[in-house]
């Protein structure tokens, strides 16, 4: 760190414009990126808050086919709702670009033609998956099969969303293109690479040497690469979505959206600021930081760097990227395709006005240092036990309390007593912790010390006991309102970055002013300063309100299990191998009634059958038990292996088998003939 900057550039990770944000998104990155934003510029710093959608990319294609429309529509329908979501959560960014844009398709274009001329690259040729049906290459998301590491359908060439393994598309059993459904066929093409390897020592020395104080899931992961040995990395993907790839004989192909969209991060700051956007890119004085999720580490840390190195021109490399890990949703990963997510524009429908309350629970549990899990009943209880009961119950009683006695203009203070002068000698030391946590980027233990700002008063308060004290003693009330007025301003100063907009109102209520050099003095509000009228910052959320959103949790899950359902039904077990004539001719397949039937005692699985088999009567033990109850099958006409040798079964002899078919998802029905035979009709 240490170096003295004179402006901050902060950017944060553009988000796919191919579904809506949700709470992972905004725990990851968009809540602390903006908490450091806020705080730096309530200190006065000059800050650029950078981002936008990154609207390239297969899944956006994907998407598109999916619901018949074109790419474009899809990234404006997702853009828009976005950008409000953002708004809505108090996060305005300078600039919230696209990298579907014209500045952005001309920028990410001259810079790749310049690292191609300047001979950054090399061409590679290949063998990709090519569909020959719809006659197009596959990029690994439009190839699908069985995952050869847990057997599940539908696993991408890219990774299995069942078991999470990372896959390539050569190891999926019985690949298909998704465009068409045919095999897809290999196929040669050239692509442009960034030999990554030649900047591996360069890196090392940036980033393992000079960065040690990065936090240590982004040093661990950087290092694990450059230690695996870095490999030529592709900057082109044979596709119609994207930015063209602009040389000579590269028709049909397009820039990695990986290569174009954290170019995005310069063409958005470009369109923002024409004339003056290269002060925030190209000046030692500007320090850099870039708020990503752990997916993200890999390109903001290794391939982006070594974009810009190769393209030399001054540009400058982050100063710090933290990166947090992933939140998960009531105990599973949140998951854009699953629909597993608590979205952030259904979040400000359902609870209007209550933005702060998802920013601050989004906080106090960030997945700073591991992954981390949201729950509704832990929202509900730091809304109702934290913000309510604590920091809005302190300012209310102080705020009514002084309208009450004082007519709600601020009271003198008295001689301060040792706990008046305890009390607001914790409040500089807070400050000094705040100030560290965030600029260390441990926004968590930052908004612990903001919230117990607000303990230390709410404790004072209850300590003190104006209500009683004023019966007998308005002087030593006035002292105990004064001090605790100034805790408020303190909490409307230090609050802002966490909950912007009840500081807002905390500040607009006591007329108290936003300066972070105010922090901490024990004079804020001047005594006779008035007051405005006293409101609740939080309120209570009930329960009924919390069930409604476990019910819509319940919703998805099931839908998801149903789904799983019907495609496990629809999977065909592969052939058995060949069997001769006279193996089957083996087989004694006759038709046969049930005469009796009940369950084996101490059994889930197991039904006693009587059979008349039109040979005999004989007794069959079956585990049909699951899908049939013993009244059921009396009377029924089914098909049996008749001459299957005699087993023993829980100490009953079974002589055969009653023949059933099974479903992909392991449901089981027994074979009956389409009219009634006699008993003993040979089957074959
Ligand atoms: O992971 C993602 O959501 C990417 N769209 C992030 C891109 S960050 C940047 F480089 F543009
Ligand atoms: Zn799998």
């Amino acid at each position: 760190m240490g170096k003295n900057y004179k402006r901050t550039l902060v950017t944060c990770a553009l988000p796919y414009a191919n579904g809506p944000v949700h709470i992972g998104h905004l725990a990851g990155v968009y809540v602390p990126a903006d908490i450091y934003v806020r705080y730096l510029r309530m200190r006065g710093e000059e800050v650029l808050y950078v981002c936008g959608s990154d609207e390239h990319g297969v899944p956006i294609t994907i998407k598109a086919r999916q619901q018949g429309c074109t790419p474009q529509d899809i990234v404006d329908k997702y853009h828009k709702i976005i950008d409000e979501s953002f708004k809505g959560l108090g996060i305005n960014f300078d600039i919230y670009g696209r990298t579907s844009s014209k500045v952005h398709e001309k920028n990410a274009s001259e810079f790749f033609k310049k690292l191609y001329d300047d001979g950054k690259f090399i061409t590679k040729e290949s063998e990709q998956y090519y569909d020959p049906e719809a006659k197009t290459f596959l990029a690994d998301r439009y190839i699908v099969g069985t995952c050869p590491k847990c057997g599940a359908e539908g696993a991408y060439g890219d990774q299995c969303e069942k078991c999470g393994s990372t896959l390539s598309p050569e190891e999926l059993i019985n690949p298909k293109s998704k465009l068409s459904g045919a095999e897809p066929i290999k196929k040669k093409t050239t692509h442009w690479y960034l030999p990554l390897q030649d900047y591996e020592q360069w890196l090392r020395e940036w980033i393992l040497e000079g960065h040690k104080e990065w936090r240590s899931n982004v040093y661990g992961q950087v290092k694990s690469w450059l230690d695996g040995g870095l490999q030529p990395r592709a900057v082109t993907r044979d596709l119609d979505w994207g930015v063209p790839v602009p040389v000579e004989g590269a028709e049909g192909k397009v820039l990695y959206v990986w290569f174009d969209a954290p170019i995005g991060y310069i063409s958005n700051t470009q369109e923002l600021l024409p004339n003056d956007w290269e002060k925030w890119w190209k000046s030692e004085d500007t320090k850099l930081v870039h708020f990503i999720g752990k997916d993200n580490i890999v390109f903001h840390c290794i391939v982006f760097p070594a974009m810009l190195k190769a393209y030399g021109d001054g540009y400058i490399l982050p100063e710090n990227v933290p990166a947090n890990e992933f939140l998960n949703l009531e105990g599973d990963k949140i998951s854009t395709s699953r629909g597993w997510a608590v979205w952030a524009h259904e979040y400000l429908q359902d609870f209007p006005g209550k933005q702060d309350v998802l920013r601050y629970v989004l906080t106090a549990n960030a997945p700073e240092t591991k992954d981390n899990d949201f729950s509704w009943k832990d929202f509900q209880a730091r809304n109702n036990s934290e913000l309510v009961a604590i920091f809005g119950n302190f300012v209310n009683r102080a705020v009514v309390l002084t309208h009450k006695y004082f007519g709600g203009k601020v009271p003198a203070a008295g001689e301060l007593l040792d706990v008046d002068r305890e009390t607001l000698a914790q409040i500089p030391l807070l400050k000094a912790s705040l100030e560290k946590n965030i600029e260390g980027y441990h926004f968590r233990e930052a908004l612990k010390d903001a919230m117990s700002i607000a303990r230390v008063g709410n404790k004072y308060i209850s300590d003190t006991e104006p209500w009683k004290v004023a019966k007998t003693d308005m002087a030593r009330t006035a002292t105990i309102l004064n001090v605790s007025l100034q805790i408020c301003a303190d909490l409307g100063i230090a609050f802002e970055p966490f909950t912007p907009f009840s500081a807002e109102k905390l500040r607009t209520m006591l007329g108290s002013p936003l300066d972070w050099a105010l922090l901490g003095q024990s004079d804020i509000l001047k005594e006779g300063h008035q007051l405005g009228q006293a409101e609740l910052l939080f309120s209570k959320i009930e329960d009924a309100e919390i069930q409604v959103q476990l019910d819509k949790l319940d919703a998805i899950r099931k839908e998801r299990e149903e789904a799983a359902k019907a495609e496990a039904a629809k999977q065909v077990a592969p052939q058995k191998e060949l069997c001769t004539f006279e193996q089957f001719e083996a087989m004694d397949i006759r038709t046969a009634t049930v005469l009796e039937a009940e369950r084996v005692p101490k059994t889930d699985k197991l039904l006693k059958l009587t059979i008349d088999t039109g040979i005999d009567k004989r007794t069959i033990v079956s585990g049909i038990a699951e899908y049939y109850t013993p009244e059921q099958m009396v009377g029924k006409q089914i098909c049996i292996l008749a001459n299957l040798a005699p087993r023993t079964i829980r100490g009953i002899e079974s002589k055969g088998m009653i023949l059933m078919a099974r479903q992909g998802d392991g449901k089981m029905r027994f074979i009956t003939p389409e009219e009634a035979l006699a008993n003993g009709a040979q089957i074959g």
